[in-house]
């Protein structure tokens, strides 16, 4: 080959590497990077949120959590034209471990078995969660069927590889992390699971 030409394709390839890192977001330096904060003693990312040893089985199902959860009861979403209504609880899962730091009952330093705390989010979504977008609820084909606003979320793409169902469902329900990345895997304003512009996100599930 001529120098000239490897050259290139070593230019090309170097771009393209990165490109490849520069694109890919992620939790480091995102509002959830706690490693500087004044209350993080140990100054690690993961751990104030996830321990993989000795973690917290107070919230079914949560990944090796380290926190501890909120205990209190919340106002449900409730409206005349949600047809949700009959499937919502009390917030489950994923939903729950968001609130235990974002409903403002628990200090963000209470993790690791620390529970003296006194450092709280600001952005409080608080326990009154009726005028949130509702979660906790389920999102099938039959929920679809009945509110024609809606996609099918078995069918329907998310735009993210798979289905809604797949992607941005837990356990067939609408949570938090069904708008929010907590890594901030995508990068995306406010830590959403893709960009809002132009309502994208709210046009992946409903069809207005
Ligand atoms: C602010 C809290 C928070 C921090 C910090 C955090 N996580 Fe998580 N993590 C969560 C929550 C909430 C879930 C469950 C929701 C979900 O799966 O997206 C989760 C889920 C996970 C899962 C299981 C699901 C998946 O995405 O694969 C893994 C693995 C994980 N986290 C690894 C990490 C690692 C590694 C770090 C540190 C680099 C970290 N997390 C930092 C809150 C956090
Ligand atoms: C360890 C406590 C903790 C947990 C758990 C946690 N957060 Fe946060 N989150 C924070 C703090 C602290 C901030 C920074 C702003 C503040 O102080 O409220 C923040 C910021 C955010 C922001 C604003 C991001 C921005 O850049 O504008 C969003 C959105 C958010 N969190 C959503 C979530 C969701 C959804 C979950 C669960 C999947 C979650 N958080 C879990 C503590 C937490
Ligand atoms: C239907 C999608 C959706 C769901 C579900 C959702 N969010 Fe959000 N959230 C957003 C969007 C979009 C924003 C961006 C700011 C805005 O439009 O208000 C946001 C902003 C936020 C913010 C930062 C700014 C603010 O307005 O307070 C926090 C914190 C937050 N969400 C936490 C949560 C938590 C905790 C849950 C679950 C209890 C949740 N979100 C569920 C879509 C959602
Ligand atoms: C993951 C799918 C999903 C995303 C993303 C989503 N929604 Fe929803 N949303 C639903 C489902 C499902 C319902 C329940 C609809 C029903 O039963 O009437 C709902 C309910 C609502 C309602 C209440 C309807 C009522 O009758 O009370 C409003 C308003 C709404 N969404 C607006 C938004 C907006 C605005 C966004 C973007 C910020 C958004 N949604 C993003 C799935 C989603």
């Amino acid at each position: 080959m001529r120098r000239s030409l490897v050259l290139v394709i070593v230019l090309i390839v170097g771009a393209g590497v990165v490109l490849l890192n520069s694109s890919r977001a992620a939790i480091t330096g995102s509002s959830h990077d706690f490693s500087t904060a004044n209350w993080n003693f140990g100054g690690e990312i993961c751990q104030p949120c996830h321990t993989p040893h000795d973690a917290s089985l107070d919230i079914a199902g949560s990944p090796l959590w380290n926190r501890q959860s909120t205990s209190a009861t919340f106002q449900l979403y409730a409206s005349p034209s949600f047809d949700g209504s009959s499937t919502i609880q009390q917030p489950s899962g994923t939903s729950k471990l968001c609130l235990s730091c974002h409903d403002g009952t628990v200090a963000l330093d209470n993790f690791g078995g620390f529970t003296g705390g006194n450092n709280f989010a600001f952005l409080q979504v608080g326990t009154d969660l009726r005028n949130d977008h509702p979660i906790s609820f389920v999102y099938d084909s039959a929920l679809a069927t009945k509110d024609p606003g809606l996609y099918d979320p078995t069918t329907q793409n998310s735009g993210l590889g798979s289905t809604i169902h797949m992607d941005l469902l837990h356990e067939g329900k609408v949570e938090c992390t069904s708008c929010h990345n907590v890594h901030n895997e995508s990068g995306a304003d406010y830590l959403l699971v893709k960009s809002n512009a132009g309502s994208a996100l709210c046009l992946t599930c409903h069809n207005k």
